[in-house]
């Protein structure tokens, strides 16, 4: 699968690796190209999937002009948006989500959120044995793009039963909220891979 991913830092990164390794065709775009990333422009053409690896506060404005090369594209949403509001940190976005800002700025395009409550160092369980303890979220209004997406999270070490499928993007709501429980928790174990984990006696 052809795979862009937007945003060249810890979690753009991890990703491209990720998936690389797995054995797909990644395109790295980034606002000032260096080595072998591309212009956003050009990682995105003829994409399969777009993953949206930027601060939440710029995905919209990033990925805005790249709309018209999106039309029926996955765009996998990862990010978070927050401030230091008085001291206290807060949504940039709150009564919506950033996923759902950029369905808007992308009409055409398929949003997923998923992996927003998992820092960068337990995004590859493949490659953090405790991340296969984890549980990982997938919303999105479109089935078929929660699949991809589903399957693409397997490629890189995630378990089936870790994954909760949402199916609505109404959901990101939510897991963008849930970012400020772990703002908080990430102080005490900066730099570790940190997640939660969903428990449920419901058979798989
Ligand atoms: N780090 C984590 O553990 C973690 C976990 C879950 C979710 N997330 C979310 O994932 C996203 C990326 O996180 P990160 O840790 O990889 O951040 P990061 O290390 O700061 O990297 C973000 C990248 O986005 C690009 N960028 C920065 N500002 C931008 C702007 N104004 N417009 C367009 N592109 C911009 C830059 O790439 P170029 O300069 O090459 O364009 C930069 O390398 C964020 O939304 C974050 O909240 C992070």
């Amino acid at each position: 699968m052809r795979i862009a991913i937007i945003g060249t830092g810890n979690v753009g990164s991890r990703l491209a690796e990720g998936w690389t390794v797995a054995g797909h065709d990644v395109r790295v775009g980034s606002r000032s190209p260096r080595g072998g990333d591309l212009t956003p422009q050009d990682a995105v053409a003829g994409a399969d999937v777009v993953v949206v690896a930027v601060p939440g506060s710029a995905a919209v404005d990033a990925l805005r002009p790249l709309a018209p090369l999106l039309g029926g594209v996955i765009v996998v949403d990862v990010s978070n948006a927050v401030e230091v509001r008085d001291g206290v940190v807060v949504l940039s976005h709150p009564g919506t989500s950033v996923a759902e800002l950029l369905q808007r700025a992308l009409p055409d395009a398929h949003i997923v959120k998923t992996l927003n409550l998992v820092n960068d160092g337990a995004m590859v369980p493949r490659a953090s044995p405790r991340a296969a303890e984890l549980t990982n979220f997938i919303a999105g209004d479109d089935a078929g793009a929660r699949e991809v997406a589903r399957r693409l999270l397997v490629d890189l070490g995630w378990a089936d039963g870790a994954l909760v499928d949402l199916p609505a993007l109404d959901y990101a709501r939510a897991l963008e909220q849930g970012i400020l429980l772990l703002t908080g928790a990430r102080a005490e174990v900066s730099g570790l891979p940190l997640g939660l984990r969903l428990v449920t006696d419901a058979p798989d």
